[in-house]
């Protein structure tokens, strides 16, 4: 077996820097208004924990769990939603936040999920929007970085749970 290749994508200091612009708009688009973000886990910890701790605005956190991967490179196409919010989401303004935006599916079934709920409003906001394998129209309100190919590891992304810990973002090749 060869050992996989990891070639550097975003370092540490890169990452904090798309992180704060993305805060910025964020912080200005819901001035006012009652914010909720709701990460999708495991993917979303650590970039969720960043990003509320650069908004300048009042925001409340929850979680929900969603799995379609397993330990392969691409989605079994089947969603599953466990572990679902605790915070009451009626009236409250929803941003959705993710890892990664890949095939869109997870994304979807999520967004739906929630807009049964009573919310004023749902938006998304992923670490990276990697495009080139949408299969859904859903739009990615804010998205740090984009990419259009690659399994990407580091920084909360896994490969079958590996690399999360890895402070910078990497390309990983097998
Ligand atoms: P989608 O449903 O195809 O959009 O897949 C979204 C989920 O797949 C993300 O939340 C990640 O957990 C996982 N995923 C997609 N692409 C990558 C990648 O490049 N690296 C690590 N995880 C990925
Ligand atoms: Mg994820």
């Amino acid at each position: 077996m060869t050992t996989p290749e990891l070639v550097p994508i975003l370092t540490k200091q890169e990452i904090q820097q798309k992180i704060m612009d993305v805060a910025r708009n964020i912080s200005r688009d819901y001035e006012g208004k009652e914010l909720l973000l709701i990460g999708i886990l495991k993917g979303a910890f650590i970039f969720l924990s960043d990003l509320v701790r650069h908004l300048s605005i009042p925001a409340q956190v929850d979680f929900i769990r969603a799995s379609s991967y397993g330990n392969t490179m691409s989605t079994s196409g089947t969603v599953n939603l466990a572990d679902t919010v605790q915070i009451d989401v009626r009236n409250k303004h929803l941003l959705l936040v993710e890892d990664i935006v890949d095939t869109g599916l997870t994304l979807s079934c999520i967004q739906k999920y929630f807009l049964s709920q009573g919310p004023a409003s749902v938006r998304i906001c992923a670490f990276i929007d990697k495009y080139e394998r949408r299969e859904t129209d859903i739009r990615v309100d804010y998205a740090c970085h984009t990419t259009d190919e690659g399994f990407l590891v580091g920084y909360g992304l896994d490969y079958a749970e590996n690399y999360r810990g890895l402070p910078g973002i990497y390309h990983l090749k097998l």
